[in-house]
């Protein structure tokens, strides 16, 4: 029987796809260190500085590990009759238990005052769980400035969870509710006090790049070679013609869909590493899981016992488990890379696009290969299994190959 025709359409829509999705003017919305004035009208100069990953906002700060005090300038795009809020969460990562620092107009003046968020109930000034040693603020150039000093009680904790958010207005010395937008409900994540870009650090357009590089190159990695390349095996291995040809696609798939995902996972990495200010752990974490698995992969191959050895069964459960695994978690991390990136939505949908089109080819593959598979067992009862998979195994299935 010849090469399934479905296949070939396949891989023609995901190259195209591919170019699809290769980079452009995607947009993030994190703002970037080097446009900001590094002395303040306090003449207070600080370490570091973070352009902060939603609401356009900067943190800058100095801390002093002996006295556990921390200095800090939160910097946010406000309208002059709104709020801003910087704040630690000693307890957890969202608004509900963060110890804010909220600055205001109230009055004439610029205000700032401390809340313990305890509940999404209006807010009501109280002490918190950092001591002030000082605090200000001001309205300039379309932004809120607030300045703190703060001496946080835990001597030695030096990673702490961080919650910004911006408000439209104000009511009787009580800040109304921020919005609910995406940025709003994603700002917050953890600081690490003793590192982050030293304020002489280089640009964020170069980061942005670089934060490109990495979506794109684990795009076409995890979320497109790999789950094409498991395709491929699954399905074209039923065509007795494309035996051993299958075999030779699968690896030569995976095997670039590994370089391509090495290089992607390396620039994430450095990526994590530079950014200080917040930790995507998520992210992060399956990330490594793919790496190890993808490697182990690698490895797997090297060490694949022959058709007819025994363990060949077992080889191929964890084989094929750990694929699949992978098939999830990459589909999975590509989103939560977009999560995180937030490109402009049409790489999403682009996305969402290319693994639906592989999805139902594959579903389509799948109900085709069970009739051929079922047609030729009727046909011819006794002809061995075509690759040698099931020895052993009593029946032959397309599912288990
Ligand atoms: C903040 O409020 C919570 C809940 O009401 C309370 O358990 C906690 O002790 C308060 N923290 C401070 C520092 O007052």
């Amino acid at each position: 029987m010849a090469s399934p025709p479905p296949l070939l359409t396949a891989l023609l829509l995901l190259t195209a796809a591919i170019s699809l999705i290769s980079p452009s003017q995607s947009q993030s919305q994190s703002a970037t260190c080097t446009s900001q004035s590094q002395t303040f009208t306090n003449n207070k100069r600080y370490a570091f500085c973070n352009g902060l990953p939603y609401l356009n906002s900067y943190l800058h700060w100095t801390f002093d590990p002996a006295q556990s005090s921390l200095s800090i300038a939160f910097i946010a795009p406000a309208p002059p009759e709104g709020w801003v809020s910087w704040a630690i969460n000693p307890t957890s990562t969202g608004m509900v238990g963060s110890q804010a620092l909220i600055a205001f107009k109230l009055g004439d003046r610029m205000t700032v005052k401390t809340y313990n968020v305890s509940s999404y109930n209006p807010l009501t000034e109280s002490k918190v769980w950092f001591d002030v040693k000082e605090s200000s603020a001001e309205f300039s150039n379309g932004a809120i400035r607030l300045f703190a000093t703060v001496v946080l009680p835990e001597k030695g904790k030096t990673v702490v969870n961080q919650v910004w958010q911006v408000g439209a207005s104000v009511t009787g010395g009580v800040p109304n509710k921020h919005e609910f937008q995406p940025a709003n409900l994603n700002s917050k994540g953890s600081l690490d006090l003793l590192g982050g870009q030293s304020t002489a650090s280089t640009g964020g357009n170069s980061r942005l790049k670089k934060r490109n590089i990495h979506g794109v190159l684990n795009v076409v990695s995890w979320g497109i070679l790999f789950p094409t390349g498991i395709v491929l095996a699954r399905y074209l291995r039923v065509f007795p013609s494309a035996d051993p040809a299958w075999f030779y696609l699968h690896v030569s798939c995976q095997v670039s869909a590994y370089a391509i995902g090495v290089a992607g996972w390396g620039t994430g990495l450095k990526l994590g590493s530079e950014s200080k200010a917040v930790t995507y752990s998520v992210h992060r974490n399956i990330g490594i899981t793919l790496f190890a698995f993808a490697t182990l992969q690698i490895f797997a191959l090297l060490l694949r016992p022959k058709k007819d050895n025994k363990y060949r069964l077992y080889w191929n459960i964890y084989h094929h488990g750990v694929g699949y695994a992978i098939l999830v978690l990459g589909i999975l991390n590509v989103f939560k890379g977009f999560d995180i990136l937030q490109p402009e939505p049409k790489w999403r949908r682009a996305y969402i696009v290319v693994i639906s089109v592989l999805g139902g080819i594959a579903l389509l593959l799948e109900a085709f290969t069970w009739i051929v598979v079922l047609k030729r067992k009727k046909s011819d009862k006794s002809t061995k299994p075509y690759d040698g998979y099931n020895n052993g195994r009593g029946r032959q299935e397309p599912l288990s190959p």
